[in-house]
């Protein structure tokens, strides 16, 4: 799966076991379970990611999935967007020592980034929030005709019916619930996909990202 990756993808597998865990980002229980349950698992997303595009991974933690994601797919640029210092400081370090050139950390919250960061092809994310509010954070990041794809587990056709009418006033054209990584993991990873039409996020949000984006200009140019 990883390809000419594979050494990186052993070294990150080693840093999530040790200072991972050491610095709290993930539980101990994981370690024996990384490759399959986060490192493959979060791989296979790559079977959805169009080729070259812009990615923002929101809520990345300790990279998941945005640092698999960026090991099989050196053609992507990928933010890893994240809050938490402990955490950014992680990713960055993962992101020096296994030399991913194409990959940036950001350290912020969705809905407080949107203007100063590029919008973007599509948005990754897992086990970050609900469906509807991290549509509400991830979508407005989105560029117009985007695609949110976030992994979700067996609640995923529930929270897509659920979710059906807040994503349609942010601007959802169309959605549904994927099989990823058929003969690769076992069970296939479920994601959930959501693809704006020429508003990302509604009208509302068009209006909040304008805004940002002169506010961060004018903070630029002093
Ligand atoms: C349960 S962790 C999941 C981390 C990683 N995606 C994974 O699957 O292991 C949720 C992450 O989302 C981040 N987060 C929470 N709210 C966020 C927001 N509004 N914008 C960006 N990240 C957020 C948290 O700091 C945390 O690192």
């Amino acid at each position: 799966m990883f390809g000419d990756s594979f050494p990186a993808a052993v070294r990150y597998a080693e840093l999530l076991a040790d200072a991972g865990v050491t610095r709290g980002l993930i539980g101990p229980r994981e370690v024996p379970r990384l490759w399959e349950r986060h490192l493959m698992n979060c791989a296979v997303l790559s079977e959805v990611v169009p080729e070259g595009v812009s990615v923002c991974d929101v809520g990345s933690g300790a990279g998941l999935p945005g640092i698999p994601l960026a090991l099989v797919r050196p053609d992507l640029r990928i933010t890893l967007l994240e809050p938490l210092l402990r955490r950014t400081n992680f990713l960055q370090e993962v992101v020096e020592l296994l030399g991913l050139d194409h990959v940036t950390v950001v350290r912020g919250r969705a809905e407080e980034v949107l203007g100063s960061l590029q919008p973007v092809h599509v948005v990754t994310a897992r086990a970050v929030a609900p469906l509807d509010r991290l549509a509400g954070w991830g979508v407005p990041l989105l560029r117009p005709y985007g695609e949110m794809l976030a992994l979700k587990g067996d609640t995923a056709e529930e929270e897509l019916k659920n979710s059906r009418s807040a994503l349609s006033k942010l601007g959802v054209i169309d959605s549904s619930v994927l099989r990823v990584g058929e003969g690769l993991v076992d069970p296939p990873a479920t994601v959930v996909r959501a693809e704006v039409g020429e508003s990302p996020g509604g009208v509302r949000f068009a209006t909040k990202r304008a805004k940002a984006a002169r506010a961060d200009r004018v903070r630029r140019r002093r």
